[in-house]
């Protein structure tokens, strides 16, 4: 099975990859439920990789879960603090690239606020990259996380309706997840402002009342707003994101008002009280923990595979 070298998008993996990556994350997750799992698992690499996270940004959940990941698959790791390296003194990033590159690091999970980050590394790669989110343009390790997780807990299936609500002009995930669950045949409904919807919503249905919404939905994926990534702090501005979450946010009377179980999805960080109510955090609804333990096993294979490919003789 072939792997990109360089993950950038979700459309940089086609639907064989994907599944080969499921299945995969599979075989890790049946064996948890055996205590010792972790000291019985047999590492796919002859000799231990270096495997180094490249935050621009900050995170708790993709850093951390790929450097679990990477501990769990018999990686060495390393945290490369982009503010205290030559970077700051005016160094290229393909640079810096290339002398991780003969240290010894042979995959690299970068973040950073600039969209297309990757795009310059993709004719001529130093070493695989893996998207840890650029901007408001991808997350596709968090998209086949919660691919992974929605399919193995049963929560949606093909002609079923996903419903994302929120900000989903500025996620990056979102722009990663739509066109990953399509590819699946799920259908993709979004309840928002129309501020907020993206820019392409080619088979996409747009419900704008929440309650009509939810009604149709059988798996809730909730949004924070991207305050950071918006530049005006105009008082029009704050309004637009008030009347956001005043008429989105997700409430547990809004759930009750359904005579259905519905499972809550969200990349998380949630902010409590504003797109999500603590209830509902609280609530069997509520399966963010979940795809932060899915994510390790999917990120463990997006790192075998990443590195495998890379190591095979050409
Ligand atoms: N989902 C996600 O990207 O969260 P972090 O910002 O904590 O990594």
């Amino acid at each position: 099975m072939s792997f990109p070298t360089i993950l950038e998008s979700i459309s940089d993996l086609n639907r064989e990859q994907i599944e080969h990556l499921l299945i995969s994350s599979k075989t890790k997750i049946n064996l948890t439920d055996n205590g010792q799992y972790w000291e019985r698992y047999t590492s796919k690499f002859k000799t231990k990789p270096i495997i180094s996270t490249f935050f621009f940004e900050p995170s708790t959940r993709t850093k951390n879960s790929f450097l679990v990941a990477a501990l769990r698959s018999g990686c060495h790791t390393l945290d490369f603090k982009a503010d205290e390296s030559s970077i700051k003194k005016g160094e290229q990033l393909d640079e810096t690239i290339k002398t991780l590159k003969y240290q010894g690091v042979e995959l690299i999970i970068i973040r950073s606020n600039k969209a297309n980050i990757l795009n310059e590394f993709k004719i001529n790669p130093i070493i695989p990259m893996i998207n840890g989110g650029d901007g408001s343009n991808q997350h596709p390790t968090q998209a086949l996380t919660d691919l992974f997780t929605a399919l193995n807990l049963k929560h949606i299936k093909e002609n079923q309706n996903l419903l994302i609500v929120g900000d989903a002009k500025y996620s990056r995930v979102i722009h990663s997840l739509i066109p990953m669950f399509k590819l699946w045949n799920i259908n993709i409904l979004i309840s928002t402002l129309s501020y907020f919807l993206p820019n392409d919503m080619d088979n996409i249905e747009y419900i704008e009342d929440i309650n009509q919404a939810l009604a149709k939905a059988d798996m809730v994926y909730i949004l924070r707003p991207q305050i950071e990534r918006h530049t005006s702090d105009s008082d029009e501005y704050k309004e637009i994101f008030n009347e956001l979450v005043s008429k989105y946010k997700i409430t547990a009377k809004r759930l009750n008002n359904l005579n259905k179980f519905v499972p809550i999805y969200h990349p998380g960080p949630a902010n409590i009280g504003v797109e999500i109510d603590e209830e509902i955090i609280k609530s069997k609804n509520y399966q963010a923990y979940q795809q932060v333990k899915h994510s390790i096993f999917m990120r463990m294979s997006l790192i075998e595979e990443s590195i495998l490919n890379y190591r095979k003789p050409r």
